[in-house]
């Protein structure tokens, strides 16, 4: 579903290049939920945003769905983000002045028009996510995890291919944390979503099919889960350790 080839992505300060990508190689089949962590500056947003087609890359290639996105114009990547991707991000993005359904529906009012149709595939999503008693209320009303809840349900109003979160958990407590992860489960579970997550939070990690280990721009390791989820977290704490040098 989503294949990246030996990416490579450096940032310029005057004449230098700042490699942050190395040569990046992984794939994500339909309906897995992945998880990227690794320390702060590893290139986690980085490797979202080439994703994202936000950032361009000097070397590599991406493939999302049998389609690649290098050599796109602006105007084919704005329609891939809008079609093809959904977004969470930490800081949820969402509408101020609409209301919680409304944002849902932001994806087709972007594309100028709601059906009856998009109206119930609202409704699924509201309820899905326990937030329809929230539909009339407007962001500054709700707490922090309803809103990222309401920002899951607006990244699957379009059924996106793919949805790119980053570091969605990272402005919520534990319980409204849990409440954002059960979303995605549920996603995954009912629509057979497909999530790259970047993240922090071994917790949050420790729910997802795959995480993969980022370090100085490489991919350190990939972890498949196997076992319960308790026993996958602590073999993800043991993994980080190893990769921070303190055990050998
Ligand atoms: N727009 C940018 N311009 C220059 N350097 C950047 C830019 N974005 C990120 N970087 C640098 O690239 C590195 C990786 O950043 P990032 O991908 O945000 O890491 P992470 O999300 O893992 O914390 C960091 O050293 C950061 O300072
Ligand atoms: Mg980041």
């Amino acid at each position: 579903m989503l294949y990246v080839k030996n990416l490579y992505k450096s940032y310029k300060a005057g004449k230098t290049a700042y490699p942050v990508l190395k040569g990046v190689s992984l794939s994500v089949a339909q309906g897995e939920f992945t998880a990227v962590m690794g320390p702060s500056g590893s290139g986690k947003s980085t490797l979202l945003n080439c994703i994202s087609c936000y950032v361009p890359f000097e070397e590599g290639k991406i493939t999302l769905g049998g389609q690649e996105l290098k050599g796109l114009s602006e105007k084919e990547l704005a329609k891939i983000r809008n079609e093809k991707l959904g977004f969470v991000f930490q800081d949820f993005m969402l509408l101020d002045g609409l209301t919680v359904r409304e944002n849902v529906l932001v994806p087709k009012i972007i594309e100028g028009k709601v059906t009856r149709e998009d109206e119930k595939r609202c409704d699924t999503l509201l309820k899905l996510f326990g937030i329809t008693y929230i539909q009339e209320k407007y962001p500054a009303e709700i707490s922090g995890g309803e809103k990222q809840r309401t920002a899951v349900a607006r990244s699957l109003m379009n059924q996106p291919l793919l949805i790119l979160a980053d570091e969605p958990t990272g402005n919520l407590d534990s319980k409204s944390s849990r409440a954002v992860i059960d979303s995605f489960l549920e996603a995954r579970n009912q629509m057979n979503a497909t999530i790259f997550m970047v993240t922090h939070d071994s917790f949050a990690a420790s729910f997802c099919d795959r995480v993969i280990l980022l370090k100085d721009g490489n991919i350190y390791k990939q972890l498949e889960r196997l076992e319960e989820r308790s026993l996958f977290q602590d073999r993800l704490l043991e993994a980080i350790k190893e990769m921070s040098g303190e055990v050998k």
